[in-house]
């Protein structure tokens, strides 16, 4: 199986990824956590990415088709995968086209997460995960069973984003709806977009991807 999850900053992607990873057996690749550990590495990508990401603007497409390009050459790729954030322009999703098509391969669908403005922020501000194995949680929709303590691996220490603040959030959005947006026609003219409804809840979103890619 080999998927795009789409939408807006605190749809959901990384939170239905994991469980996809799970169900399908296949590899989350996340190009926000792929420039996180850049940032935290200080590698070169990583300098030029942060204040970027910082200021929630989009990196370049340049490092970004490039970086997308060699994690698909790992062979822990070859069985599928989950695209998180990826492609996030049009130039991206013209050089994806072309990446797969070279290796012959063939989306299986495009699965939209679609969740109104005012819910992401709430989204955003709540959210905190597991530095140890990275388990996703929020302060409301999503606490762990016993409070401070990963349910995944019991590590007490959590991480906030440098970038889940208002004022950030408010320009990804703004990033989302000029720059990203744009790509979904691309998909619904292919018949491989799935829009799924993303402000239900976490279960009841997962069953509607359930469904959606029951059909493809
Ligand atoms: P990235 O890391 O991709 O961030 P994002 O797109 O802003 O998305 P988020 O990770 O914030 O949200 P999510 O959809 O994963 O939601 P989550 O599941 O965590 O990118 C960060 C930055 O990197 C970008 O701004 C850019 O600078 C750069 N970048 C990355 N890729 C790039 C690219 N291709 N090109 C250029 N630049 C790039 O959920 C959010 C919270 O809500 C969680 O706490 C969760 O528990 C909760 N939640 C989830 N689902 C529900 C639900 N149904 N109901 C209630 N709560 C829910
Ligand atoms: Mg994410
Ligand atoms: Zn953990």
């Amino acid at each position: 199986m080999k998927l795009i999850l789409l939408g807006p900053p605190g749809a959901g992607k990384g939170t239905q990824a994991k469980r996809l990873e799970e169900r399908f057996g296949i590899v989350q690749i996340s190009t926000g956590d792929m420039l996180r550990a850049e940032v935290a590495a200080g590698s070169p990508v990583g300098k030029e990415a942060k204040a970027v990401m910082e200021a929630g603007q989009l990196v370049s497409d340049d490092i970004l088709v490039r970086m997308l390009a060699s994690r698909l050459q790992q062979p822990d790729a070859a069985k599928g995968f989950i695209l998180d954030g990826f492609p996030r322009t049009v130039p991206q999703a013209v050089a994806l086209d072309r990446m797969l098509a070279e290796k012959h391969l063939k989306l299986d669908a495009v699965v939209e997460l679609k969740v109104d403005d005012a819910a992401l922020t709430d989204r955003i501000a709540g959210r905190f995960t597991c530095s140890k194995c990275g388990a996703g949680y929020h302060d409301l929709f999503k606490p762990p069973a016993k409070a401070g303590v990963c349910d995944s691996c019991g590590s007490t220490d959590f991480t906030r984003r440098a970038d889940d603040n208002r004022e950030t959030v408010a320009a990804r959005l703004e990033a989302y709806h000029r720059q990203t947006a744009p790509i979904i026609p691309h998909y619904a003219a292919a018949g491989m977009l799935k829009s799924v409804d993303g402000m239900a809840d976490i279960d009841e979103v997962a069953r509607q991807i359930d469904a959606a890619l029951a059909a493809v």
